[in-house]
């Protein structure tokens, strides 16, 4: 496979080549030089995104990449925060540790030659709705308001490709080429707008319980990322933490006039159980709503078959059995009426 390295630190071309070169044809240059590469081609970025020159600099050299249809962008540990710029200047991949570039190559090359006919091209709609949460999730941070466009955006997008392609390849794709939070908001989305569409909800439905699902769990983003990256269990401390996402996600919208209360209600209770086990609000059945209850469900199964770097994604059919054993908590009709969603879409 064709690489172009780009980087900012011209030392590092000679780790680079010497890593790389066994199994594929790469080019390297700093990062400013005019490079070419077709659609066939991968961009690797290797840059210091703090650095706004870099940053700059970047957005050139895609500018008149266009046809590159893969740009995987190389963040090391310690840059963890700029996962998100990545993706905001338009990754297909990050990968956050030179040790990580040989296999996430090899998995770029093997779903190119699975799917010949688009090259194992990353599709739009994927990039575009990772650049959106991207963008919301650095808002929050810096403390700017949410530009509610882009989630529209993102949602429509999704839509489409869903009603296109279908659920299942929309899940294989993103499962792919995303992981963490920015997977689980394109799976959650995905899987809600599928379930919307499978009971036959009204085309202004689909969209209020995708802009639900593209929201649900915007208060993430206030939660540090040693605690949502962690690769391991949490302990109860950091469990309390994470658990504080849909009060944050309600807090941070509830003032803007263009968020319903539907988006609102699905933010703050899509961890709430029917038998009152949930929370943030330990809410009973009754006080639950219609859009919340699919909203939950669609929540546990993307959570259920993500792809994590240290385990393999659990299938649809063992992840679909978890939540026909959660009677009680789910509602089992609608679970039911998951069923053709979880295994068949
Ligand atoms: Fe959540
Ligand atoms: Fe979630």
């Amino acid at each position: 496979m064709l690489v172009c390295y780009l980087t900012d630190e011209p030392s590092k071309i000679p780790a680079i080549r010497a890593l790389l070169e066994p199994h594929h044809h790469v080019v390297s240059g700093v990062l400013g030089d005019k490079v070419i590469l077709g659609s066939d081609g991968v961009l690797m970025v290797d840059a210091d995104l703090r650095v706004m020159a870099r940053v700059e600099q970047i957005k050139e050299t895609l500018s008149y990449l266009k046809a590159a249809s893969e740009k995987l962008f190389v963040v090391q540990k310690h840059l963890h925060h700029m996962v998100a710029q990545a993706y905001a200047l338009g990754a297909t991949s990050v990968v956050r540790s030179t040790r990580e570039i040989s296999p996430k190559l090899a998995q770029i090359e093997a779903a190119a030659k699975a799917s010949p006919a688009t090259g194992g091209t990353v599709r739009s709609e994927i990039v575009d709705c990772a650049r959106a949460f991207a963008s919301m999730f650095s808002a929050i941070n810096h403390d700017q308001s949410i530009d509610l466009s882009e989630a529209e955006r993102a949602t429509a997008r999704v839509i489409a490709g869903i009603e296109r392609d279908g659920l299942g390849a929309w899940l294989d794709d993103v499962r792919r080429y995303h992981e963490g939070t920015f997977q689980h908001c394109l799976l959650v989305t995905g899987i809600a707008v599928g379930f919307a569409i499978e009971i036959g909800f009204t085309d202004l439905d689909i969209k209020r319980l995708g802009m639900s699902a593209t929201l649900h769990d915007i208060g993430k983003a206030k939660i540090p990322l040693s605690i949502l990256d962690k690769p391991d269990r949490l302990n109860p401390d950091e469990d309390a933490i994470m658990k504080r996402h849909p009060a944050i996600g309600h807090e941070l919208l509830k003032d803007m006039p263009e968020v319903s209360g539907e988006i609102l209600d699905g933010v703050r209770h899509h961890h709430e159980y029917l038998d009152g086990t949930g929370y943030p609000d330990g809410l009973q059945a009754g006080h639950i709503s219609d859009l919340v209850r699919l909203l939950t469900i669609s929540d546990i199964f993307a959570a259920l078959i993500e792809s994590r770097p240290y385990r393999p994604p659990m299938s649809r059919q063992d992840a679909y059995k978890i939540l026909c054993d959660m009677d009680g908590k789910l509602e089992l009709p609608l679970v039911k009426a998951f069923r053709n969603v979880a295994l068949v879409a």
